[in-house]
């Protein structure tokens, strides 16, 4: 029997999102017939051992990606995930995977870019992190200590650890209510969030397209565009504070 989050009154909401919800912004998502990981291997853009070898094809990778930013805008599920951080009285914590820019231009603030972000860089020499804006290349000279060829898009790879765990795992154990959108549950640790949330006794919900790998692991599913799905959702949510 489906849980019927309606009658449900949370206090601490975790949310997870994927690509899937910047899709209707005009965001390639990952995987299926025109992801991005089907133009490129993983393992040529995407690992440090990558980077080693051919830095220059994965700042042509992230460069088109970041110059991308500049022709798209936040969407409806952007927007009303924001409105939700801006007007909930309880503790709440948007974790996103994405690596684009649009939940803070939607106007979310309690926001945690576990992948990294595309518009920071990141020094091999110093360790310093910092804003970055247009192209990055090879050449990139770090703003703090001057090194130039060692500065990195701040992004999170295979095999190296997402950030902000601590504080990821510390909102899952005490939330009542996860939610999950736009994600396919391919990618560990954040496929494995849901598990945390109803070990520690929160109701959870998923919002996708179609049915995530995860699916079963959650007491609601709905599938449907986000930029649908979403402020329905939040309108329903904020309806009931
Ligand atoms: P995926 O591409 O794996 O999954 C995107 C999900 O979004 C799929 O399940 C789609 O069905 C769904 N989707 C597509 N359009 C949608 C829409 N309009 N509304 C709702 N859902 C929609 O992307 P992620 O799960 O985000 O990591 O991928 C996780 C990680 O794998 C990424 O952060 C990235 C990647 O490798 C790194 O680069 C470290």
């Amino acid at each position: 029997m489906e849980a019927n989050l309606e009658s449900v009154a949370p206090s601490n909401i975790v949310i997870l999102t994927g690509a899937g919800v910047s899709a209707e912004s005009g965001l390639a998502t990952f995987r299926g017939p025109d992801g991005l990981w089907e133009g490129h291997r993983v393992e040529d853009v995407a690992t440090p051992q990558a980077f080693a070898r051919d830095p220059a094809l994965v700042h042509a990778f992230y460069d088109a990606r970041r110059a991308r930013l500049d022709e798209i805008e936040p969407n409806a599920a952007h927007r009303a995930l924001a409105q939700l951080d801006l007007h909930w009285p309880g503790e709440f914590l948007l974790v996103t995977q994405n690596v684009d820019d649009l939940h803070e231009r939607a106007g979310s603030t309690r926001l945690l870019h576990m992948h990294g972000e595309l518009q920071k860089g990141w020094c091999q020499s110093c360790g310093e992190r910092f804003a970055w804006a247009g192209l990055m290349g090879e050449g990139a000279k770090c703003p703090a200590c001057d090194d130039a060829g060692l500065v990195r898009p701040d992004i999170v790879w295979f095999g190296e650890m997402p950030y902000g765990m601590d504080r990821i795992d510390e909102a899952l154990q005490r939330c009542d209510l996860f939610v999950s959108i736009g994600t396919s549950g391919a990618v560990y640790p954040a496929a494995g969030f849901v598990q945390t949330a109803r070990y520690c006794g929160a109701r959870t919900l998923e919002m996708n397209l179609e049915p995530s790998l995860g699916s079963f692991l959650f007491d609601e599913s709905r599938t449907g565009p986000a930029g649908e799905l979403v402020p329905q959702w939040v309108e329903e949510l904020l309806a009931a504070v």
